[in-house]
């Protein structure tokens, strides 16, 4: 899988990485920094990902389409579609711009707008990476969880870095009868969740 990341997809990857460093330090206004996970949280997401069951494939929070990039390593190979969602109209056109120098139109779908009114038509899903604003992770893990098939993954980023502002939801998530959850202590501490075969 890895060695399927193409000339273009490396540059684009790298560039990301580049300006994502560079707003952390240079004044840039804070919804206007990408905020994208570090590359091993790529690889491993692109791992967990691999391993999911049919159905579809989520993410919360597109930002320039970092994370997607790594995803789309496996839709690609699946042959479907990430479904990815973004409400800020300059981050969408980030997106854009890096789907389309990437040649990921084919594995990635970009939804324009708040996923907690686009994204309830979902119905079967295999794996989703939740990554937006901290305020809506309640509703969108409810929104999920209820959508998760038999040994479906939900990954949840910023586990460990807003562990303090988190931890009533993450508590939830953990008592949740129907998932098998833990933190995960890779870049900001990704939150592990699975569906029981059973559940
Ligand atoms: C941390 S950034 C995502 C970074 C991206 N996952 C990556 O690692 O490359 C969070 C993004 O979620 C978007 N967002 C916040 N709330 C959202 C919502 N309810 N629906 C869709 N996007 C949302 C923000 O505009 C922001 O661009």
């Amino acid at each position: 899988m890895f060695s399927e990341i193409t000339p273009a997809l490396a540059a684009r990857m790298k560039q990301l990485e580049d300006r994502d460093r560079g707003d952390r330090s240079d004044g840039t206004s804070y919804s206007h920094r990408l905020k994208q996970i570090p590359p091993d949280v790529g690889k491993f997401l692109a791992l967990l990902a691999a391993g999911a069951p049919p159905g579809e494939f989520v993410e919360i929070g597109t930002s320039a389409g970092y994370s997607a990039l790594w995803i789309s390593l496996v839709t690609e190979q699946r042959g479907i579609k990430l479904k990815t969602f973004e409400v800020l109209p300059h981050k969408i056109e980030l997106a854009r711009e890096t789907f389309s120098l990437t040649a990921r139109w084919n594995s990635v779908e970009l939804v324009e707008g708040n996923f907690l009114e686009k994204g309830t038509h979902l119905q079967s899903i295999a794996f989703c990476f939740l990554d937006c604003d901290k305020a809506y992770y309640e509703q969108c893990y409810e929104l999920v969880a209820a959508r998760l098939v038999p040994q479906g993954l939900l990954v949840i980023d910023n586990a460990l870095s807003h562990f303090d502002e988190i931890k009533p939801i993450i508590d939830k998530i953990c008592s949740d009868e129907r998932l098998d959850s833990m933190i995960v202590p890779i870049g900001n501490g990704e939150l592990v969740c699975r569906r029981k075969p059973t559940a």
